[in-house]
């Protein structure tokens, strides 16, 4: 009778044990006990960049990659980015199920409430240089706040947990804008409580000398469908990152500061700003032959392209491009997406592309967009940073209640020196050099 465990025999010393499968996943900790004597550490499992190592149980996202689906909480991508708004998908990342009414209004309260930045961190903010990237003045600027919020240190208090939490989500966007206004030269702008979160956001982006800012409701729409979009993606860098930094401790800021980090590089959630470099660069349709014959030649990458867990197409660019589409009418259309659709069209009729299961991925159409919306590159990553704010503390939330969680600490296969002589400084010039 077929049996949920898997059976190893080793070679070595020709025994044999027998270890439970369980959601198709055996415990790495297992295999400690496979050894060739008492004095023997046991087996380790070798998996450099976690290519096929569960680190966590969550219950927060589902991706089924080969299938192209994304679920928050059991809710399929493209129903929340049709019927919710961004808060209350928010909501329901952060505890679970989806708001009543009265549930949504407190929260939305609550976080609206939250949206200020005290005026030492504004000034804290004027003392970055006029050139700095967004990106970095807002993982700075995060990391700060845990200087303004002592108590935040307090993790293992649910009720000091969920003030941080709605804290952040409200402080993003102003952090974010701060950020884009201090590298303009504009004077910053403070909230506005009457506006939605996405409109508040755009309230303190653009706003000049109006009285009170009134935002397009297509493209406020079309911000709070990219904020959805990009909200969580289970065990992504960054995510880890969050779980990794928070299993030591440390508090929700200074997480969120190391998680936003880590999203920043090119590889993760700096790929969107990559993604409009490269199409500045291929220039027209025209060109995008050439261009793919050089990224298959080995120089480069597609940009956009490419996923670790998606093998089929990313459900968010499916969404991105039809809310392009709407953007497009209020902005009229951004010239780059017809070398990005050719781009696509290009690669995806290519065999390297076939093979390697490339397809765009969420940051390829999303640059078009906010390009359109007036943002410059090096902005789009902030904009990924707010909405992923609540997946990087839901991860956490989720990694400190779980009691199976432990400070992270991978182990490693040592490939140095075996024991050393040590050489006194006056011998070792004639010591060969250091092989590392
Ligand atoms: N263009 C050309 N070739 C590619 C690309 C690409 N964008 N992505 C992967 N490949 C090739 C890669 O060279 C390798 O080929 P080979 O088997 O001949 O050596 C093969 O496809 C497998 O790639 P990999 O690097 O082993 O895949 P990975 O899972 O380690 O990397 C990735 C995933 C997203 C880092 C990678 O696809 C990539 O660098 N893409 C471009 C950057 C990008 O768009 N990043 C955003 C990711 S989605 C949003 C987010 O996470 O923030």
């Amino acid at each position: 009778m077929a049996q949920d465990t898997l059976t190893i025999t080793d070679n070595r010393t020709n025994l044999t044990y027998s270890f439970p499968i369980e959601k198709e996943t055996v415990r790495a900790m297992d295999f400690r006990q496979i050894k060739t004597g008492p004095e023997d550490f046991g087996l380790m499992t070798y998996d450099p960049a976690f290519m096929n190592t569960a680190s966590c149980r969550s219950s927060i996202t589902f991706i089924d990659g080969e299938r192209g689906i994304l679920r928050y909480r059991g809710y399929p991508i493209e129903v929340l980015a049709e019927h919710c708004s961004f808060l209350e998908v928010a909501y329901l990342i952060v505890f679970g199920d989806l708001p009543n009414e009265v549930e949504l209004k407190n929260w939305t309260n609550e976080i609206t409430h939250h949206t200020m930045l005290h005026e030492t961190t504004k000034k804290f903010m004027e003392g970055f240089r006029y050139d700095a990237h967004p990106m970095a003045m807002l993982v700075s600027t995060v990391a700060a706040l845990s200087t303004v919020y002592p108590e935040a240190r307090d993790i293992h208090d649910t009720n000091n947990r969920l003030r941080q939490i709605k804290r952040l989500i409200g402080k993003m966007p102003s952090i974010a804008a701060m950020s884009y206004r201090h590298s303009l030269g504009f004077p910053y702008v403070y909230p506005d409580n009457d506006l939605n979160y996405a409109e508040n956001f755009m309230n303190m982006l653009w706003k000049m000398v109006e009285p009170k800012y009134v935002a397009n409701p297509v493209l406020a729409r079309a911000l709070d469908i990219l904020f959805i979009l990009h909200a969580d993606h289970e065990q992504n860098c960054s995510a880890n990152v969050a779980r990794s930094v928070g299993s030591a401790h440390a508090d929700p800021y200074l997480t969120t500061a190391a998680a936003a980090a880590a999203l920043s590089g090119p590889l993760h959630g700096g790929a969107n700003e990559e993604v409009l470099k490269m199409l500045d660069e291929i220039g027209s349709k025209d060109n995008v032959p050439a261009y793919v014959k050089k990224v298959k030649d080995g120089h480069g990458k597609l940009m956009g392209f490419g996923h670790r867990v998606y093998k089929n197409y990313d459900p968010r660019a499916k969404i991105i491009k039809w809310t392009a589409e709407q953007v497009f009418q209020v902005t009229g259309r951004n010239p780059k997406l017809d070398v990005a659709l050719e781009l696509e069209r290009i690669a995806l009729e290519d065999d390297y592309f076939i093979k390697r299961k490339l397809y765009p991925n969420v940051d390829f159409y999303s640059g078009i967009i906010y390009q359109a919306m007036s943002f410059k590159p090096e902005m789009f990553t902030v904009l990924f940073a707010i909405p992923r704010t609540v997946g990087w503390l839901a991860q956490w939330q989720e990694m400190l209640t779980d009691s199976e969680q432990k400070i992270a600490r991978p182990r490693q296969i040592y490939t140095g020196h075996d024991v050393r002589e040590f050489l006194p400084m006056e011998k070792r010039a004639s010591a060969p050099a250091a092989a590392d």
